[in-house]
């Protein structure tokens, strides 16, 4: 079928704009709202018996890891390593019995993530996939099929099946919560609540569309921009690097918050925007003074965070995003959104060419 930019100017506004529509399409599969419980399709083996979990994935893709790494640990407490493709596929890494494998992959056709997969199922790991594409080889290969519902991604910056692919590794997560005994059921009803709010979050969050474009023209101005984050926001932060980086050139690097007084805080000055993912909680008063350093040193602080993180911040910052109230489990869904528009407007802002950036290809098919 012909797809079309509809009412967009180009494909990856379009799907950034779509996630609300796909991600609560891609939980649909997954939740059972009636009973509030997480539901993985039929597989042909226990999740009980998983001991351990590792991921591999490729940029965008493997970012998600990172992210599922917090979320497994947190709920099923099961140790979780995550590579990148190109480097678990050559270094010969140790395969433990009772490992789950999986592979998250857009396309499905990645040619480091394909020989990741098949190297683990090689070595007697099962295996399974968060994939977009269902034709796809890894789909095809796979033990376990986990769908996402994005539908076709055709910018070459990946949006949609980001958030998708978040969705579905937040169920696999509670489902391997729930395998280890480790779910109370109350919990379990809890955080299918919190699912279910994704789409609405993810629909306020495109609310400040108007905002974003109006900040991205200063930061098209910039030859470095950084951004921080904290937990499951620390692989969001390098997520918006990237993103920066694909479509509009400016260099860009994410770190750790808690990193930044280790070298990068070096590069600050009042040329360097700083963009800070910080949900409120905990360990906000850490962001907090990690963000007042940086001020300190002249950095120009765009912080990322809802009414009580903003509040509590006070002053420091030059510019806020306001993003919803948010369970920490579903913020990464939604703090994705103000990333995607952010790199979206200033690569619109440069003029480059946001679908189809420079030496980038959608799909790496070569090794
Ligand atoms: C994302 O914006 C990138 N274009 C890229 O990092 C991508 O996520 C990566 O190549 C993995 O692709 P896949 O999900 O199709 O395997």
């Amino acid at each position: 079928a012909l797809i079309d930019k509809g009412n967009h100017r180009h494909f990856m506004q379009k799907e950034i704009y779509e996630q609300p529509v796909v991600v609560a399409q891609t939980l649909q599969s997954y939740i059972r709202p009636v009973e509030q419980k997480v539901a993985l399709p039929d597989m042909g083996f226990d999740l009980s018996k998983i001991e351990r979990v590792a991921i591999v994935a490729c940029g965008t893709a493997s970012y998600v890891g990172m992210i599922g790494k917090y979320w497994i640990e947190r709920f099923a407490r099961l140790p979780v390593e995550v590579d990148v493709a190109s480097e678990f596929r050559y270094r010969d890494p140790v395969l433990l019995p009772n490992t789950l494998g999986v592979v998250v992959s857009q396309s499905g056709e990645t040619a480091d993530t394909l020989a990741a997969l098949r190297h683990m199922k090689a070595n007697g790991v099962t295996t399974a996939g968060i994939i977009n594409v269902p034709t796809s080889s890894m789909a095809r290969e796979v033990d376990l099929l986990l769908s996402t519902h994005a539908g076709p991604e055709i910018g070459v910056a990946s949006t949609k099946a980001f958030t998708c692919q978040l969705a579905v590794m937040a169920a696999l997560a509670v489902n391997l919560a729930r395998a280890s005994g480790r779910l109370a059921e109350d919990e379990e009803r809890a955080i299918v609540r919190h699912l279910i709010e994704a789409p609405a979050g993810i629909n306020a969050a495109l609310a400040h569309d108007a905002e974003i474009e109006a900040m991205a023209h200063t930061i098209a101005q910039a030859r470095d921009v950084l951004y921080l984050g904290r937990g499951p926001d620390y692989p969001l932060a390098l997520e918006g690097a990237l993103k920066l980086k694909e479509i509009s050139y400016i260099h860009a690097e994410g770190y750790a918050s808690g990193e930044m007084k280790h070298g990068p805080i070096a590069l600050i000055d009042d040329s360097v925007p700083l963009i800070v993912l910080a949900p409120s909680g905990p360990l906000f008063d850490k962001t907090v003074s990690n963000m007042q350093e940086a001020k300190a040193r002249g950095a120009r602080v765009v912080l990322i965070s809802d009414a009580e993180g903003l509040a509590q911040a006070g002053d420091d910052a030059v510019a806020t995003i306001e993003m919803p109230s948010v369970h920490p489990l579903i913020a990464p869904l939604v703090y994705a959104v103000p990333v995607q528009l952010l790199a979206y407007h200033v690569a619109v802002a440069k003029g480059t060419d946001v679908d189809q950036p420079r030496n980038l290809a959608k799909s790496v098919t070569v090794e």
